[in-house]
């Protein structure tokens, strides 16, 4: 399991673009979610379909170790006014970080692991995660988030990064 990166124009593409929801939840699904988790240990906490080259809306969070969620066909159906502010970062945009403002709390609905429908409040880190990865969904990335000068200014770091390899 490849993560797409935004330096790689045909990657880039697929990032950008807005993910079809998923029609059936079935074990090679669930199995595939297993191995996003299994990715992702040590190196992020979360992780959206668009990031492994398939365009649909599904998601894997795990900010406490060996607790992750499962997010399938996610809707963000409230948010509030408040917002806090995270670093946040991207494993398809490695290396570089910017400072986000988002709702500081949400209310998400979903289906999870067992395909069984929830809906979960999340508040801080875990608010943020999500809507981080929601977005991904959406074909929207944390820079996107910025003013045009700092994201321009992020872009340059990360190309320049990405030359260094
Ligand atoms: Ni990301």
């Amino acid at each position: 399991m490849d993560i797409l990166t935004i330096d790689i124009e045909e990657q880039n593409a697929i990032l950008r673009q807005k993910s079809e929801k998923v029609k059936e939840i079935d074990q090679a699904l669930i199995d595939y979610m297993d191995h996003m988790v299994e990715v992702i240990k040590g190196s992020g906490i979360g992780l959206a379909a668009p990031q492994v080259g398939r365009n649909e809306r599904f998601f894997v969070v795990q900010i406490e170790e060996d607790k992750p969620l499962y997010f399938i066909n996610p809707e963000i159906i409230g948010t509030s006014e408040g917002l806090s502010s995270y670093e946040e970062g991207c494993l398809s945009i490695p290396g570089v970080y910017g400072d986000i403002k988002r709702p500081d709390s949400i209310q998400v609905q979903a289906w999870n692991r067992r395909g069984r429908p929830f809906t979960m409040e999340a508040e801080g880190l875990m608010a943020t995660c999500i809507q981080h990865e929601f977005d991904h969904l959406n074909g929207i990335l944390f820079m996107d988030h910025l003013s045009d000068r700092k994201k321009e200014k992020l872009l340059k770091k990360y190309m320049k990064l990405v030359e260094s390899l």
